[in-house]
């Protein structure tokens, strides 16, 4: 077959039937480039003649490992063409940008992986370790609508409608309010992030800044608040699930965080009026790929870790001072950066 040109693309690849799924929105792949990768100088493409074979994008984030703050580009999508695969596409692609992120003076690359997808010798290859192996963790909100989707092999399709609980807690909290974010919500939430961040091994840094430009149509911030102080944060967003063949809208939790002495139960309840708020949209599962750090939140409101779906994180210095961090850690437990692929 003809080797490709490679070039910047300016959507991802056209095929891809997850664009179709949102009617509602005609321009939402425009929009996901700009929701996960607002610097086009991190977008690499594979063109076979006219036609996108292969994109891979990464988008810029501020992460701190350990107390030191890098700026880091996180490689967020990364597709190859069925009919292009195993042509050393990605692996050029890969090349490509991180030639690209030294020269813009990113400090770390970081990537994900879903396990048994591939691609783990390219990273090794291109000298990522991995770091960190996140469980997935789900709860449905529509018991029926997900046994539809459900064709995974009968046996996890069985343990997966036994271990399903469609039904949600109280929403309502003893005191205070929980509440859509505005503007004025955002400086507490970015400090309350940030102290959690301080307490990771590995984490995104948080500006009031970089929230607001994230708020939209399908990304929302929930706050509990009392007596003018924000106690808890749940960052949520809609994106397309795929289940087997199906793909299908579903809620994503990007982060859960409150301020210390909030108690457990007002914790479940924050959570459970964010499952509420996707049941009311008529979504039929909510997930959420960091559950350790949050585990008892998880398990209290009825979320299930997923058996197949473990996502790996790697990193890749491209500085000494990110090289030597990296080297003199031994074990990183606490991550939490931005996860999409
Ligand atoms: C994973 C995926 C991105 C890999 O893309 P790809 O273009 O096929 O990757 P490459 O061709 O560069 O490498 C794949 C294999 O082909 C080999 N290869 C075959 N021909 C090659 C050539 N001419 N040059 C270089 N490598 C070649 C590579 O060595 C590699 O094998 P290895 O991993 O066993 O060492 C692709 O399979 C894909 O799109 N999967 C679905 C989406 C996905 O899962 N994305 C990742 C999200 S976590």
């Amino acid at each position: 077959m003809e080797k490709p040109d490679y070039g910047a693309i300016t959507a991802c690849i056209g095929d891809n039937p997850k664009q179709q799924r949102w009617r509602d929105h005609p321009t939402w792949g425009r929009e996901l480039l700009q929701f996960h990768a607002p610097d086009t100088r991190l977008y690499q493409g594979a063109y076979q003649g006219e036609d996108l074979v292969g994109c891979m994008i990464a988008h810029p984030d501020k992460i701190q490992i350990r107390g030191t703050v890098f700026n880091a580009a996180i490689i967020a999508i990364t597709e190859v063409r069925t009919a292009n695969r195993n042509q050393g596409i990605v692996t050029e692609m890969l090349t490509k940008l991180l030639n690209q992120s030294s020269q813009l003076k990113f400090e770390v690359v970081l990537a994900f992986l879903i396990a048994d997808r591939g691609g783990t010798n390219i990273l090794k290859r291109a000298g990522f370790q991995k770091i960190h192996k996140y469980g997935h963790a789900g709860k449905a909100l529509d018991k029926e609508k997900m046994d539809k989707l459900m064709d995974l092999n009968p046996i996890l399709r069985k343990i997966a409608l036994k271990i399903i609980d469609s039904s949600i807690g109280e929403t309502t909290p003893p005191y205070g309010v929980i509440r859509e974010a505005t503007d004025k919500d955002l400086d507490q939430i970015a400090t309350l992030l940030n102290a959690e961040t301080a307490r990771l091994d590995i984490a995104s840094v948080w500006t009031p800044d970089y929230l607001k430009r994230k708020m939209d149509w399908r990304y929302k911030i929930f706050v509990f608040e009392d007596r003018r102080t924000i106690l808890g944060s749940i960052i949520s967003y809609e994106e397309i699930a795929t289940l087997g063949k199906d793909y299908f809208t579903s809620g994503l939790l990007k982060e859960m965080v409150f301020a210390g002495g909030v108690e457990e139960e007002n914790k479940n309840i924050m959570m459970n009026f964010v499952l509420n708020h996707f049941k009311e949209k008529g979504i039929p599962s909510v997930s959420y790929p960091s559950p350790k750090n949050v585990m008892d939140v998880m398990k209290k409101t009825g979320f299930n870790v997923l058996p197949s779906d473990d996502r790996s994180v790697y990193i890749k210095p491209l500085c000494t001072a990110a090289q030597q961090v990296l080297e003199t850690s031994e074990k990183f437990r606490l991550i939490n950066v931005f996860l999409i692929c």
